[in-house]
C-alpha cells in the first residue's frame, strides 16, 4: 500500500477565530469547491458555539465538521466542558484531542488523552490526536521520547480496528503560528517514527491505514511539498484556514 492509498485529509483548525457569519461563509465556499469528496477528506474545526449552524450549512456535502476539544464523561458537574454526545447531537462528526494549545496553555495532562480519544471513538466521533515537541525538547534531543510518551497516552484505549477512524497529527509546537515550518526532512523523520510506533503497537494493517497528518505553519506555498512526503497523509492548518484564498489552494494542493 502506498501512502496515497490513504485518502489525503486536509483539516482547518479555526481555534478561537472568526465570527458566526464568517464561519458560515467559509463553509459555503469550501462546500462549493469540494466536489464529491472522493479523492480527499476535508474537515473544519469550528468554535463550539457556532458548530450547530456550521453543521447545518455543511449538511449534504462531504465536508466534515468538528469540535476543538471534549471532556470524556457523558454528563455531570464539569462547568465549561462539552461531552462527545453533545457534539454528535448537533451534527459534528469529528474532534481534535490534545492540541498543543490545550496541553500548554490549559495544562491538559497526558493522563486525559487516552480517555478522551476512547470517548470520542465510542460516540462515533472521528478524533485527530495531536502530538508534538517544544523547541526546548527538540534542542535537548528529546523529540522522539516526548512523542512516544504522547502516543502511549493517546493510544491507551485504541484498538487495531479503530485505525480507519483515528488520525494522528504531528504538530511541532515551535512551528505553530510562528511561520516556521518543519523542513520536509524533519517532518518525514518524525512521521516515519510515528508510523513505526503504530506498527509495533497495532500491527501492520492498522499502521498502513491510520493517517498521520502534519500541522504547523502550513501555507499554500508549502502544502504540495509537505504532501509529497511519503508518511504525510494530510495537513492540519491553523492561520491559513481562516480565509478561503489561502485555505482553498491548500485543499487543492495538487491542482496548483
Ligand atoms: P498554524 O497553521 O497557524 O501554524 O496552526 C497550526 C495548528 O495549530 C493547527 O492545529
Amino acid at each position: 500500500m502506498t501512502h496515497r492509498a490513504r485518502k489525503p485529509y486536509i483539516a482547518g483548525n479555526w481555534k478561537m477565530n472568526l465570527d458566526r457569519s464568517k464561519c458560515l461563509d467559509m463553509v459555503k465556499t469550501i462546500k462549493g469547491r469540494l466536489g464529491d469528496g472522493n479523492d480527499r477528506e476535508v474537515g473544519v474545526f469550528a468554535p463550539s458555539i457556532y458548530l450547530a449552524d456550521v453543521t447545518a450549512v455543511a449538511q449534504g456535502s462531504p465536508l466534515g465538521v468538528g469540535g476543538q476539544n471534549i471532556w470524556y464523561e457523558d454528563s455531570g458537574a464539569f462547568t465549561g466542558e462539552l461531552a462527545a454526545r453533545m457534539l454528535r447531537e448537533i451534527g459534528a462528526d469529528r474532534v481534535l484531542i490534545g492540541h498543543s494549545e490545550r496541553r500548554h496553555l490549559f495544562h491538559e495532562p497526558d493522563e486525559w488523552m487516552g480517555r478522551k480519544v476512547r470517548c470520542a471513538l465510542n460516540h462515533d466521533l472521528l478524533p485527530i490526536y495531536c502530538v508534538g515537541e517544544t523547541i526546548e525538547e527538540r534542542r535537548g534531543n528529546r523529540t522522539e521520547r516526548v512523542i512516544k510518551r504522547q502516543l502511549e497516552a493517546g493510544f491507551e484505549g485504541v484498538r487495531a480496528e479503530d485505525s480507519h477512524r483515528f488520525t494522528v497529527a504531528y504538530e511541532p509546537v515551535w512551528a505553530i503560528g510562528t511561520g516556521e515550518t518543519a523542513t520536509t526532512e524533519q517532518a518525514a523523520h518524525v512521521h516515519k517514527m510515528i508510523r513505526k510506533w503504530i506498527l509495533q503497537r497495532l500491527g501492520d494493517e492498522a499502521a498502513q491505514s491510520l493517517r498521520v497528518i502534519y500541522g504547523g505553519s502550513v501555507k499554500p506555498d508549502n502544502a504540495k511539498e509537505l504532501m509529497s512526503v511519503e508518511d504525510i497523509d494530510g495537513l492540519l492548518v491553523g492561520g491559513a484556514s481562516l480565509q478561503a484564498d489561502t485555505f482553498i489552494p491548500i485543499i487543492e494542493y495538487d491542482a496548483r
